[in-house]
């Protein structure tokens, strides 16, 4: 029986992409001489701030230019302009139906947690005013393996104090469905099912994104 939700932030409840795309583009170009497109925010998606960076580094093949020292100071300045771009985050910046899906949700008493890597998740849901609908938040700098590795949604569902068999993860990135994956729990994708087709079910948007198809699913998976 399902028992609880496990949430990706970034790309499930609200699209920060474009935000860490910006901070990171300015970071890229004015400090490291790297003009970065789309198809590396891509590779962005659900991995670490650190990682963020090493990727960036890698595609403009300056990975061994820098000392860690320089490394934190980009990164932090990265943050310092994402942070400031997203200071004007609202709920009308929810992916449409997420509301609605939170909020029948909560009328059914389902256990909710959020497993993003993300350090600036809190200030995120207070901005969209969704604090209050998540019984916990894993902190991702307790984590020592990122996304692909189960380990945040393995925990996502342990601070509900539920099975991962009992839980029900929902993720827009392949890393995120892999995690899901391996922490046992039932996969939902959220977004292009050729690239989430390891999901045990596929919405194409958050809008698609039903409780009831959910449900269903997952009992013809658990019978
Ligand atoms: C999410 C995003 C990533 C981001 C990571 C860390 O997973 O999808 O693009 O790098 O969080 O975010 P932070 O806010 O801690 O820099
Ligand atoms: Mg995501």
């Amino acid at each position: 029986m399902i028992k609880g939700f496990v949430f990706d932030l970034d790309g499930v409840i609200t699209d920060t992409a474009r935000f860490h795309y910006q901070a990171w583009a300015k970071i890229a170009q004015d400090d490291l001489g790297i003009t970065i497109n789309p198809s590396v925010n891509e590779q962005l998606k659900g991995v670490s701030r650190m990682d963020s960076l090493n990727i960036i580094l890698k595609f403009g093949h300056r990975e061994n230019d820098f000392t860690q020292e320089q490394k934190e100071v980009f990164a932090t300045k990265k943050n310092d302009y994402y942070v400031a771009l997203i200071s004007h985050m609202t709920p009308a910046d929810i992916l449409p139906g997420m509301k609605e899906f939170l909020d029948e949700l909560r009328a059914e008493n389902y256990g909710m947690s959020l497993a993003s890597a993300s350090k600036n998740a809190p200030r995120i849901l207070a901005g969209l005013g969704l604090t209050t609908y998540f019984d916990k938040i894993v902190d991702p700098a307790s984590l020592r393996h990122g996304k692909p590795d189960p380990e945040i949604f393995a925990k996502g569902a342990a601070l509900l104090n539920i099975k991962p068999s009992e839980a029900v993860g929902l993720e827009d990135a392949f890393a995120g469905i892999q995690s899901i994956n391996g922490a046992g729990e039932f996969s939902v994708g959220i977004g292009d099912p050729k690239i989430l087709h390891e999901a045990d079910l596929n919405f194409n948007c958050t809008a698609e994104v039903s409780l009831a198809k959910i449900k269903a699913a997952y009992a013809d998976q658990n019978d």
